[in-house]
């Protein structure tokens, strides 16, 4: 079957051309740090250099006039792509970082940092550290993996920063549910795991569909899927079941609006739920400004009415425990 490729991409004079749409180059403007092109028709485009003017009101006026995209040459787009992956990613990353990439001690070292940050217990980062050693010396057995982790690292560090912290959060939660530490294990696992088949132009058609499903590229669609059944087939002996289940659902979300099976409440197993969580909780730090004198709020509006399901209780009630707020027996909130 012939992969469909959401980021539309076009051919002047041998040279390739990305678009963006214009509503979300309207969005962006602050990250587009470089020139871009502007189509006048099939084969000709003007280029249009980033002077003093403000970008956002003339990218508007483009807009006005009926431009459906802009067009970026391959280091333009490289260029606003990091931008923007930076800045969604700013709670882990600052701006003047700019470029950099982390060995592997740095990374543990800034989300050791960022867990300290928003309130959890140091400790959880030495458990998550260990489950990550563990899971390193197992996926450089893989000959089917190992490549697709390395690409994975080298071309999308930040999510594999992101993934890391959920992995954390995850633990925390699992402890705080009393389970046992191999769980934790299971949590590592499915956490950075889920992700690695994803690409860095998986992720810039995700940005440039703008919430439109039907432009995501089908690998980001199905990357759940087609990650368990590779687990399944060639991994079956060493990864879990109930791993390889929490790797399939890990972007469901309870309501039915997750994908790519769109599953409902209980359909979802109990190790999925609390990736769920965690995964949650991590999006919003990092889509928003934390701060933790205001996480009663912050933890409140993220959970309210969105997991009103059995599965999703204790999970719920974990993530207020590690976010030092109080609840009743039945997980409901004390208000202070
Ligand atoms: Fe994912």
């Amino acid at each position: 079957m012939a992969k469909m490729d959401s980021v539309k991409q076009m051919n002047i004079d041998g040279e390739t051309y990305t678009f963006l749409p214009i509503d979300v180059a309207v969005k962006y403007s602050d990250k587009i740090h470089s020139g871009f092109f502007v189509p006048l028709n099939e084969s000709k485009r003007v280029r249009i250099e980033i002077d003093e003017g403000n970008l956002k009101e003339k990218l508007s006026t483009y807009k006005e006039k009926g431009l459906k995209n802009i067009l970026f040459a391959d280091e333009d787009y490289n260029l606003f792509l990091r931008a923007i992956k930076r800045g969604l990613t700013g709670f882990f990353f600052k701006e003047d970082e700019n470029n950099k990439s982390l060995n592997m001690q740095q990374v543990l070292f800034l989300v050791r940092k960022s867990i300290i940050y928003v309130g959890l217990q140091e400790s959880v980062a030495d458990r998550g550290e260990e489950n990550i050693d563990k899971f390193f010396h197992w996926i450089k057995g893989s000959p089917k993996l190992h490549p697709a982790f390395k690409n994975f690292l080298k071309e999308n560090q930040e999510q594999f920063v992101i993934n890391v912290f959920a992995s954390y959060v995850g633990i925390a939660l699992a402890e705080a549910l009393n389970w046992p530490p191999h769980l934790g294990e299971k949590i590592t696992q499915a956490s950075l795991l889920g992700d690695i088949l994803l690409t860095e132009k998986d992720y810039f058609a995700f940005i440039a569909a703008n919430g439109d499903h039907s432009k995501w590229t089908e690998n980001f669609r199905n990357h759940p899927i087609n990650m368990s059944k590779i687990l399944q087939k060639h991994h079956g002996q060493t990864i879990s079941r109930e791993v390889i289940r929490a790797v399939e659902q890990h972007q469901e979300f309870p309501d039915g609006t997750g994908y790519p099976q769109g599953l409902k409440g209980l359909s979802i197993d109990q190790l999925s739920a609390i990736i769920i969580i965690a995964r949650t909780f991590t999006d919003a730090l990092v889509a928003s400004d934390f701060a933790y004198d205001n996480r009663y709020d912050f933890v409140n509006e993220l959970l309210e009415d969105r997991f009103n399901y059995n599965n999703f209780k204790n999970p719920t009630k974990a993530l207020y425990t590690i976010m030092g707020i109080p609840t009743n027996e039945s997980g409901e909130l004390i208000k202070e």
